[in-house]
């Protein structure tokens, strides 16, 4: 089976810093893969390589065999790669159904969000993403002051109307009670098989890294230093004292 993803010694430096240093990875289509990692290690900073948020000093980037190094993000979300932030970007003066509306008519062109026709479209795409997050019910409510898991839960929704193939998911649990984490991931997860849609998504909490990834990717100072299944990653001496702190 080809990659969906290939990355090819990916360097960028912040002054001094190494934030990625010559990153080599292959991601295959319908793998749900975690990136673990201590704070400051370069694992958002991989996700803004490969959308286009920073451009890599050296290295390349292949989504589906063709090259989207140095393409810029509208370019990459429309070849079909999205992203949710670890600071879910909404707009609070909007309503759900508004924030996924106004995403999908942005990768168009904003205005055409104004065109009756295209009104309707966008709304039907933006009411069928929200049922299929479990969001239909709250999709005419307000944003603002909404918990920090139905945020969470809109920002996906919102990157899954732009029908991506490969989606990244920076860290999607955090901010959100221990007790809300599987019934968030659950829904997350299985959204994104039913869907088909390919995933990386960053962790710091091991027990939702245990339970959802098929396969562990662990970061340090902007190198990937381990990789396999997470019972065997989770084991490993190395993982636990670099990236869970314990020795
Ligand atoms: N745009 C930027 N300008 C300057 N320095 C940056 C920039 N982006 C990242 N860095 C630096 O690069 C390093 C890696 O940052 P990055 O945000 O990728 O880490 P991270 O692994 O996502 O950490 P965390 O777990 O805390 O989110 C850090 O030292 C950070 O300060
Ligand atoms: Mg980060």
């Amino acid at each position: 089976m080809n990659p969906i993803l290939s990355v090819r010694d990916l360097h960028i430096s912040f002054g001094g810093v190494k934030a990625a240093d010559g990153v080599d990875l292959d991601i295959y289509p319908h793998e749900f893969i975690a990136i673990i990692g201590p704070n400051g290690s370069g694992k958002t900073t991989f996700l803004n390589l490969c959308t286009g948020y920073i451009r890599p000093t050296r290295g390349s980037v292949i989504f589906e065999g063709r090259s989207i190094t140095n393409q810029a993000p509208r370019t990459i979300t429309r070849r079909g790669i999205a992203r949710a932030f670890q600071i879910p970007q909404l707009f609070t003066g909007h309503s759900l159904i508004e924030n996924v509306m106004l995403s999908v008519a942005a990768q168009h062109g904003i205005w055409q969000a104004f065109r009756p026709l295209a009104h309707e479209a966008y709304r039907k795409k933006a009411c069928e993403v929200l049922d299929l997050m479990s969001l239909g019910d709250i999709a005419h409510g307000p944003t603002a002051n909404m918990p920090e898991g139905l945020r969470k839960l809109t920002d996906i929704a919102i990157a899954l109307a732009l029908k991506p193939r490969l989606l990244l998911l920076d860290e999607p649990t955090s901010g959100v009670s221990t007790a809300e984490k599987f019934a968030l991931m659950d829904t997350i997860v299985g959204v994104l098989r039913a869907e088909k849609v390919t995933a990386l998504f960053v962790e710091h909490d091991m027990d939702v890294v245990e339970r959802y990834a098929d396969r562990v990717l662990v970061w340090d100072a902007g190198q990937v230093i381990a990789g396999g299944p997470p019972q065997e990653i989770l084991c490993s001496s190395h993982v636990l004292e670099r990236v869970i702190g314990i020795s």
